[in-house]
């Protein structure tokens, strides 16, 4: 009878799974206990080397030994590859349940939320949204809008020209988006135009080069001066409330006739100028192609003083400089 000790093979198995530091440390185990030059494999040979009882005893106890060492090598593995991952998945940071967006506490600027609001007031008395570029011809900025040649708006001092010729512009208004509108759709037309608009203005606490605006147009049968000024109503009233202080004066713009302002009180009973709105002006529906005698309203909300008024802010600049303790409070 052979003289190995298969318990002892079984232990020195054992210490050498405690080793294990990689993956592949578990195929060198098991070359070193199952392989060609195995102990075990050596002590198969000489198998024949006995008689028929000794034989089969000796090498059911050899056979019991390879089991038990193939199946334990088989559970540590798992265990090993299963404690491999959860901890590459901890390394990783690769937590698929983290739902960043809430976690960070990323959200829209406020400016994003004051425009998608205005579109949503709007949107409940049955207006779409359209869009047009920021960066535009000068007939549609001025011409199609029936502004004059003269018209200091035009001034390079006012207006940021993307050529020499002053044909291409950075649209000073959305105004431009009523144009294009026209252009591609009969009436009835109900639109609200949200976007960025550019002017070459200084910045101060109420002006800035860069702002965004929502236009407003409407242009059906019977249109009047009363269904304009019931829907500015109705949007100052769902935006601000009841109780803020408004007023509606006489203005001057080239694309309406007549045309008003809406005023809101604002800080130390200053009055700010919210938007410019009128009854389109026969000569822009002619330049888009309408009939002249058509009937239609259109208006401009300025978004940044939306914002102004409602939060209490008091310098515009507020918006751009990113400053995160500024925008997490809205
Ligand atoms: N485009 C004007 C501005 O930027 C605002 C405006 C006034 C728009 C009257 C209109 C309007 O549509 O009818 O100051």
């Amino acid at each position: 009878m052979p003289e190995v000790n298969t318990d002892k093979i079984f232990a020195a198995f054992l210490l050498r799974l405690e080793e294990v530091a990689k993956i592949e440390d578990f195929d060198d185990i098991e070359k070193e206990f199952l392989g060609k030059n195995s102990l075990l494999s050596e002590e198969r040979k000489s198998l024949s080397s006995l008689n028929e009882v000794s034989r089969k005893k000796y090498g059911k106890l050899l056979q019991d030994l390879s089991n038990n060492i193939t199946s334990k090598l088989d559970e540590e593995k798992t265990k090993f590859k299963s404690k491999f991952f959860i901890q590459s998945e901890l390394n990783d940071n690769n937590d698929i349940s983290i739902d960043w967006y809430k976690n960070l506490g990323s959200k829209n600027h406020v400016l994003t939320n004051v425009m998608n609001e205005v579109v949503d007031i709007f949107a409940a008395i049955g207006y779409t949204v359209s869009t047009g570029p920021e960066a535009e011809t000068s007939w549609h900025n001025f011409d199609a809008l029936n502004t004059p040649d003269w018209h200091p708006a035009r001034y390079e001092s006012d207006t940021l020209y993307l050529d020499n010729k002053l044909e291409k512009l950075l649209r000073t208004q959305t105004s431009t988006v009523q144009v294009r509108h026209m252009q591609n759709n009969k009436p009835p037309v109900y639109i609200v135009a949200p976007g960025r608009v550019y002017r070459s203005d200084q910045l101060d606490a109420t002006h800035s080069p860069v702002f965004h605006q929502i236009e407003g147009l409407a242009v059906d049968e019977n249109l009047t001066f009363s269904d304009l000024k019931g829907t500015l109503e109705y949007f100052v009233k769902e935006f601000f409330g009841k109780d803020l202080k408004t007023k509606f004066i006489p203005h001057f713009f080239p694309f309406t006739e007549p045309s008003a302002e809406v005023l809101v009180s604002w800080k130390d009973g200053e009055w700010l100028e919210i938007l410019g709105c009128g009854m389109v002006d026969p000569n822009v529906f002619k330049h888009v192609g309408y009939d002249t005698d058509s009937q239609g309203f259109a208006f401009g909300v300025g978004v940044e003083r939306l914002a102004m008024i409602r939060y209490g802010i008091d310098h515009i600049k507020n918006f751009y400089e990113n400053d995160l303790r500024f925008l997490r409070q809205f």
